[in-house]
């Protein structure tokens, strides 16, 4: 049996990557009901609206779903309270270090899986006592690791780091970028962008719309400094371009990002003024319609089993 199919007790080994401002219960809830492994967002969420929501997921699926929990999220110990109360079952850990939370998560009962960018991490990861691993690797959206380790790459050199069932991440749109990832020995894989851009997804419709139209080339890595974070060209990542260009501080690049930037530009749908954050997988979907996630994982799946035929057809 494939090895994070049995850790988690799903049927295909796709899981959504949690997203800030993306992935709230309705989200999470169609991604587990056709058969992966829906997370809720804990990233952009205040402890009540976590409890909210892991409600109403749990009242709409009665398959297997987790939570990333970004691990420098203020009010942690509030967040993990809640996750024990609603008895959350599998956790997505994600920016900071796995080994202070690991043996209490798995002392409530919960299966930990740590999202890398290294295969020192990975390793970081693994001793830390972590059930399985997630190489992003840096085609990805959101924010990312500051080697800018393609996930072609990344994927192997972790394959060799760890023993852990394995996730590959970053740049994986279809099926047949799946399989890619199988090959370089990753057991499974987390999405973000596709699922971000679906009906679904909690983001506003312009920004999806906007992610929608995007060429190859439209996203780039920025503020390395801060939090390395992959922006979508506008008047925003135009005025980090500039204090970059020009040596802000990271002082000045803070005070410049400000608060609530994220959800201006994902949730409220500012497309001047708000962080735009998608991976370059984005440009793969351009002029597709904003798709409903039952359709975006039968894809996926005749995708991925018309890529093995081929590529067993093909054997030199
Ligand atoms: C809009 C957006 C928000 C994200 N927010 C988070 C987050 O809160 N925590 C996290 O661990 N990863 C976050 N990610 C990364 C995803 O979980 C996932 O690993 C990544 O998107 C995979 O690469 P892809 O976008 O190429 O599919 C985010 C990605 C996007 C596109």
């Amino acid at each position: 049996m494939n090895p994070i199919c049995e850790l988690f007790g799903i049927r295909y080994p796709i899981v959504q990557g949690g997203m800030v401002w993306c992935s709230g219960w309705r989200l999470a809830a169609a991604v587990s009901n056709a058969g992966g492994l829906g997370l809720l967002g804990a990233g952009s969420m205040h402890p009540d609206t976590l409890r909210e929501h892991l409600r109403k997921l749990k009242s709409a699926t009665s398959a297997p779903f987790g939570v990333n929990l970004p691990l420098m999220y203020p009010q942690m110990e509030e967040l993990l309270q809640i996750l024990v109360e609603e008895e959350v079952k599998i956790v997505f850990t994600s920016a900071g270090s796995p080994k202070k939370w690991t043996e209490w998560l798995h002392s409530h009962g919960m299966k930990v899986a740590h999202v890398v960018s290294s295969s020192t991490f990975a390793r970081k990861a693994t001793e830390a006592g972590v059930d399985a691993v997630v190489a992003e690797g840096f085609e990805a959206g959101g924010h990312n690791g500051r080697e800018e380790t393609t996930t072609l790459c990344l994927v192997p050199a972790v394959r060799k780091a760890t023993h852990l069932p394995l996730l590959a991440a970053g740049g994986i749109a279809t099926g047949a970028a799946w399989y890619a990832t199988q090959a370089l020995g990753a057991d499974g894989v987390q999405i973000g962008s596709r699922f971000a851009l679906t009906q679904e997804s909690s983001a506003a419709e312009a920004f999806k719309m906007r992610c929608l139209q995007l060429a190859e080339g439209d996203t780039r890595l920025l503020l390395k400094r801060l939090s390395p974070t992959r922006l979508v060209a506008n008047a925003f990542r135009t005025q980090v371009e500039e204090a970059e260009e020009r040596g802000a501080s990271v002082e000045e690049l803070r005070e410049l990002l400000g608060r609530g930037r994220a959800k201006k530009g994902i949730f409220e749908g500012n497309l001047d003024e708000g962080e735009l954050e998608i991976g370059q997988a984005a440009a793969l979907l351009q002029g597709r319609p904003i798709e409903p996630v039952a359709e975006v994982m039968a894809e996926l799946l005749e995708e991925y089993r018309h890529t093995a035929r081929q590529m067993a057809d093909n054997i030199l």
